[in-house]
């Protein structure tokens, strides 16, 4: 199968369950976020959050960044993550490819992307495109979902990315790995 139908396939499954998004899966993103914000100061940073949902994480950076976007592929869970940008004067969401995104070369100081990189095919190409966007010494905070990688297969594409690691977190109350790179 090509690589876009199997995106429109994911995109089609989050537009289905978009409604029961956040209650099923608020608190443990929450405490994702709480972990990478432990490791990041975003104050005054523009902000990119790739396979932002319903934008959950808008809250928690708004008050401290500069400029907040949010991006993703579910039309639905984007209505929703609207809603919640317009609580606050600097975040923006639009509709986007987390392999195509539609800014410039080192755009941003900090992009996130929470529980998005067991969805796309090819995770190594879609984090040279998150180090594409990101300033030079910015930072790229991902997760990777433990069920669907292996810590060895989650490193690997780590260590493909040409970023530089600078702290990695492997919590047992967490699904996921927390990742904190450099460009
Ligand atoms: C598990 S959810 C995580 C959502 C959000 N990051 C959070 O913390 O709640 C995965 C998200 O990735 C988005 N996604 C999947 N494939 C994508 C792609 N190719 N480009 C952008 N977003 C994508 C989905 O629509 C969904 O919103």
């Amino acid at each position: 199968m090509s690589s876009w139908k199997d995106k429109r396939k994911i995109m089609q499954r989050y537009d289905l369950t978009a409604d029961m998004y956040e209650e099923r899966y608020a608190k443990e993103q929450k405490a994702k976020y709480g972990v990478a914000l432990e490791n990041v100061d975003v104050a005054d940073g523009k902000v990119l959050d790739v396979g932002c949902g319903s934008g959950l994480f808008f809250s928690e950076v708004a008050v401290q960044a500069g400029l907040v976007v949010g991006v993703d592929v579910s039309s639905k869970l984007l209505l929703k993550a609207k809603k919640q940008a317009k609580c606050f004067g600097n975040v923006f969401v639009l509709q986007a490819d987390a392999d195509h995104l539609p800014f410039q070369v080192g755009f941003f100081n900090f992009v996130f992307s929470f529980t998005v990189l067991q969805n796309m095919p090819k995770p190594a190409e879609t984090l040279d495109e998150f180090k594409r966007v990101t300033k030079l010494e910015g930072k790229v905070v991902v997760t990777g979902l433990k069920k669907a990688f292996s810590l060895n297969t989650f490193m690997d594409v780590l260590e493909g990315s040409g970023l530089k690691m600078v702290s990695f977190i492997d919590r047992e109350s967490l699904n996921c790995y927390v990742a904190v790179l450099t460009k």
